[in-house]
């Protein structure tokens, strides 16, 4: 299932995402990176990390988004692993999640190639639906 809570319509909104990822950049040396391949310049999605809090913690949300055109051919996977991956090394103190809607198999796949695992007892309602959680770490959150 795809998730359509990002959608943009307008131009103007897309500067406006742009800027947030921009300050988030700013504000904490991570963020969102622009996926493409080495041989085109055409861009294929966008995958990285942003802070957030779950259950009052303090988290890394796993991003992911891929344009239709891209799907199916591994680059979501290659990506989220190779932010997972990032993250343990430049913010090891903060956990890594994912927040994934139930239908949407394709991103739970995903997460699961970049190593994280499901946590059932941390899902919750999302600001726009029913989030499942999966982590990277899972002994962080023994409960
Ligand atoms: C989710 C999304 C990022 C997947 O991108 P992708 O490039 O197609 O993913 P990959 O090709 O790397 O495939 C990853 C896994 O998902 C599986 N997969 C891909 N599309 C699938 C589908 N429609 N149904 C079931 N599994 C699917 C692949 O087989 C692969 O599984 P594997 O790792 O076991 O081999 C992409 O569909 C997308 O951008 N969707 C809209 C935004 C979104 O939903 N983002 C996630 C928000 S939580």
């Amino acid at each position: 299932m795809h998730n359509p809570s990002d959608a943009l319509t307008r131009h103007e909104e897309a500067e406006q995402l742009y800027r947030r990822w921009d300050k988030q950049w700013e504000q904490h040396g991570y963020g969102y990176w622009v996926v493409g391949r080495h041989d085109s310049a055409r861009q294929l999605g966008f995958c990285g990390i942003k802070p957030m809090e779950l259950h009052g913690v303090q988290v890394l949300n796993l991003f992911y988004r891929f344009a239709a055109s891209a799907w199916g051919q591994g680059f979501a996977g290659e990506a989220a692993t190779a932010v997972t991956i990032w993250a343990a090394a430049h913010v090891p103190d903060i956990p890594l999640i994912a927040r994934v809607r139930p239908a949407n198999v394709a991103s739970q796949r995903v997460a699961r190639r970049a190593g994280l695992s499901r946590a059932p007892h941390l899902d919750t309602e999302g600001y726009d639906g029913f989030d499942w959680i999966y982590v990277a770490q899972p002994e962080r959150w023994v409960p």
